[in-house]
């Protein structure tokens, strides 16, 4: 039997730790034989809900679920830990200017970066969710130096799935089908789903995704619109933001960084963009494809890179550039 792991997850009283809780711990995430000691991190107003969340876990009766602990304190949750999931962030108000917005979350990761960097183990894999994802992901980063950069990353996995599934309904195939669509850049409208180097399976072989589609103005219109504001659609439509769909996606990034991609497959995920050889800046967290080995990520390299995507892909690093810029100001001034 492994040693048991203690995952943290932040924002433990919202709705997409509601959807994902119980699929870590029930083993979809770290496989159905690791123990898990689960800590559950949110703020204090949220004590009470957070109580009956613990309720249903241990109700839940889960095999594997060692022990669960509910705390508003950081020294608490991030103790020792092996994995944070850092969904819970500022969520933007009605008439709140997006410089407030980013530096209410700067103060926040600014402040779980530093108790990662204090009390969590250095191996640690730190995950972030809560928007603006990528901006909150440098700052737990930039936080925590005694913790490899290489150890954070954020989620646009959720986008990289919606990228799939419109392939596979526009085709009609299974979603398992459809490999290595690309998001790069910001989780954010500006994002560029790109299709130019996935591969749909049909009639018995991987064939390239323009050649099964038979329609490049669909690929590289409404497909890029309806991924880019699929989030926006779910609000209008539900009245609340994507969460079953957002904690399926943090499964799956949190299992290919636990266990590795399956061969000849990449998927998205935003992560510090030092080195890469996209021509995208350093030291911005941007979303790129990668492969996972032995919990290391790489970005896949050598993609040919049209005029059309060099575009796309500058546009949502000028974004990311603007918000890391501003986030930096409120982070030396915090
Ligand atoms: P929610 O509002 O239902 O829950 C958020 C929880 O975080 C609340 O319980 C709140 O009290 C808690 N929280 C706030 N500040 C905290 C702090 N400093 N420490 C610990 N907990 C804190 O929101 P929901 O729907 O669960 O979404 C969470 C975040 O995930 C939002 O920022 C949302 O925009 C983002 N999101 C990101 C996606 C992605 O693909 N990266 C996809 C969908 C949502």
């Amino acid at each position: 039997m492994p040693d048991t792991i203690k995952v943290l997850v932040t924002g433990a009283a919202g709705q997409i730790a509601y959807s994902l809780l119980y699929s870590v711990a029930k083993g979809d995430v770290f496989g159905t034989d690791q123990p898990i000691s689960l800590c559950l991190l949110d703020i204090a107003p949220m004590m009470g809900v957070l109580g009956g969340v613990v309720m249903e876990l241990q109700d839940c009766a889960l095999p594997h679920l060692k022990e669960v602990i509910a705390t508003d304190k950081e020294d608490v949750a991030f103790k020792d830990v092996d994995v944070a999931i850092l969904v819970g962030s500022m969520p933007r108000r009605e008439g709140m200017e997006r410089k407030d917005l980013l530096k209410a979350n700067v103060k926040i990761f600014k402040s779980q970066g530093a108790a990662l960097d204090k009390y969590a183990k250095k191996t640690a894999k730190v995950i972030v969710v809560g928007n603006p994802a990528n901006t909150n992901c440098l700052t737990a980063l930039k936080s925590a130096p005694s913790i490899p950069k290489e150890n954070f990353s954020c989620l646009t996995r959720l986008d990289h799935n919606r990228a799939i599934a419109q392939i596979a309904l526009k085709l009609n195939v299974a979603p398992s089908d459809v490999k290595n669509v690309i998001i790069w850049g910001n989780h954010s409208s500006t994002q560029y789903p790109d299709a130019s180097h996935a591969t749909v399976h049909v009639g018995g072989k991987d064939i390239s995704a323009f050649e099964a589609v038979k329609d490049d103005s669909w690929l590289k219109g409404d497909f890029l619109k309806t991924v880019q504001q699929r989030g926006a659609s779910v609000i209008q439509a539900r009245k609340l933001s994507s969460a079953m769909s957002a904690a399926k996606a943090i499964c799956d990034h949190v299992r290919d960084i636990w266990f590795g991609t399956p061969e000849g497959q990449f998927v998205s995920m935003g992560v510090i963009s030092d080195g890469n050889g996209y021509g995208v800046a350093n030291d911005l967290l941007y979303s790129f494809p990668v492969t996972i080995k032995d919990k290391t990520w790489k970005i896949v390299e050598g993609l040919k890179i049209d005029d059309f995507s060099r575009e796309k892909m500058d546009l949502t690093a000028k974004e990311l550039i603007e918000e890391k810029e501003t986030a930096f100001e409120f982070l030396s001034s915090a």
